[in-house]
């Protein structure tokens, strides 16, 4: 169960480095900056958080493969998809949608909160 759940985390985040670059070299190429924060949470939400928690959950085997590491692992990347792209309708003027933003991140951050629980009381 370890590897399998540290495996997903980095094949999901470079799926997020791939999207959050493609997003900026877009960005970059028409001179439009105005999705830059999703651009800037696909890449730091994404590639960077979701590599950092497979690199803990390497380096702490006693995190993974627990409930509250699935719990983080489901919450976290149901979540994180429905925030980046409610946030890119948003900025792009739907702002009705912004109760599904809210609820995602608020989502979002119970899932964080469940991983910061998790290396608090089982880093060892
Ligand atoms: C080829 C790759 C990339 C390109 C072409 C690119 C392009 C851009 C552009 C055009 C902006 C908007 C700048 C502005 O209007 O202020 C931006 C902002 C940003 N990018 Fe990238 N980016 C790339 C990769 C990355 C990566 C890998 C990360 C993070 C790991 C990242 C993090 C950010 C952040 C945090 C911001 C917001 C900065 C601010 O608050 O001013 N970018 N990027
Ligand atoms: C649920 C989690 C998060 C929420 C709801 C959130 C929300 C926000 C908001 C509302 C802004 C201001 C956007 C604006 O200027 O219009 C912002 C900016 C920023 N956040 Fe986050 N954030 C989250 C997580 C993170 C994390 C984990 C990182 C870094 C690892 C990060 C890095 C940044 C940076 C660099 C900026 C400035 C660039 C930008 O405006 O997009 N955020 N965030």
């Amino acid at each position: 169960m370890e590897n399998t759940s540290t495996t997903a985390w980095f094949k999901l985040a470079v799926l997020y480095l791939v999207a959050g670059v493609a997003l900026g070299l877009h960005m970059a190429k028409s001179g439009d900056h105005g999705m830059y924060p999703v651009h800037a949470h696909i890449n730091l939400l994404g590639w960077v958080s979701m590599a950092l928690f497979g690199l803990i959950y390497r380096q702490f085997p006693a995190l993974a493969g627990n409930k509250l590491a699935k719990a983080h692992f489901w919450l976290y990347n149901l979540a994180l998809p429905v925030n980046m792209a409610t946030l890119f309708m948003y900025l792009g003027g739907n702002v009705a949608i912004e109760p599904v933003l809210g609820v995602a991140s608020m989502v979002l951050g119970l899932a964080i909160a469940i991983f910061a629980i998790n290396v608090v009381k089982n880093a060892k």
